[in-house]
């Protein structure tokens, strides 16, 4: 923690050899009052999770898995914007300390050379108009040197993209100072209005073709960029409908990058 150069986030840092989910754990100290701010960082994550249900593979040692605690005073809907705000957070330390083109792929994986390197996933315990804490768990495949063969064409890591391995306390700090910068930012408005043309500016979907798969059926279009909830602007194609649709992230599948 001492080599963290940030005011809050991360402080304290809790450090552990293994747990199942460094979101599970920060919820569960979330829960026995651990405060804002607090950061939970794992070598080894014996159930990381991903999104939509989905495993996280966590390999010892070399990756980079944490979870930071939040108590924010906002209501529970602008919750899900802070994995955005995480996402530009990651794209800047990770070209900060590698010099890598991370870019972005809505709403919050971090792409590099086409390829995953980190994703977001962001959890909430909320009443209706209150937020009890939310988790912000970030997955970064840093010194990774091999992975299974399933995901070997989707995924990479800093050391493979980079050819060397790179200092994990380094890429933790750089991506919590830009954390920190960015959510003040996004506190101003407690939206993403004085964010959105930066993380246009890294967003690879921008201009591509994405297919929107929503609960009433699948369509296409060309992703324009984000409203200031954070929400993807895409041009339909075909239809006739020349008016740009929002989609939210919890609605839709998005692919194509
Ligand atoms: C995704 O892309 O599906 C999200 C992956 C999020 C992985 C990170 S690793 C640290 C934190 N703990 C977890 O169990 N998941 C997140």
């Amino acid at each position: 923690a001492s080599r963290l150069h940030t005011s809050w986030a991360g402080h304290p840092t809790v450090f552990l050899e293994r747990t199942d989910s460094t979101n599970n754990e920060a919820k569960r100290m979330a829960e026995a009052g651990a405060s804002h701010g607090t950061l939970v960082v794992a070598e080894n994550q014996e159930a990381g999770k991903g999104r939509r249900g989905r495993s996280w593979s966590s390999p010892e040692k070399s990756g980079i898995w944490m979870t930071l605690i939040m108590k924010p005073e906002f209501p529970p809907f602008q919750a899900s914007m802070l994995t955005l705000v995480a996402a530009m957070a990651v794209a800047e330390g990770v070209r900060f300390v590698t010099g890598l083109e991370a870019g972005i792929k809505w709403p919050n994986d971090i792409v590099v050379n086409g390829k995953k390197i980190c994703g977001i996933l962001t959890e909430m315990s909320a009443e209706p108009d209150y937020i009890n804490h939310v988790v912000v768990g970030i997955g970064i495949n840093a010194n990774i040197e091999e992975f299974p063969p399933d995901i070997r064409e989707k995924a990479t890591s800093l050391y493979l993209e980079l050819g060397e391995k790179v200092s994990r306390a380094a890429v933790i700090a750089e991506v919590w100072k830009a954390f920190e910068a960015y959510y003040d930012k996004f506190l101003e408005n407690a939206d993403l209005s004085s964010l959105r043309e930066e993380y246009e500016a890294h967003l690879l979907n921008r201009g591509k073709e994405v297919c929107v798969l929503d609960p009433k059926g699948e369509w296409q279009g060309i992703a324009r960029g984000i409203d200031r909830i954070g929400r993807l602007l895409i041009q339909q194609t075909g239809g006739g409908d020349k008016d740009l649709r929002a989609v939210d992230s919890g609605e839709v599948s998005v692919r194509g990058v």
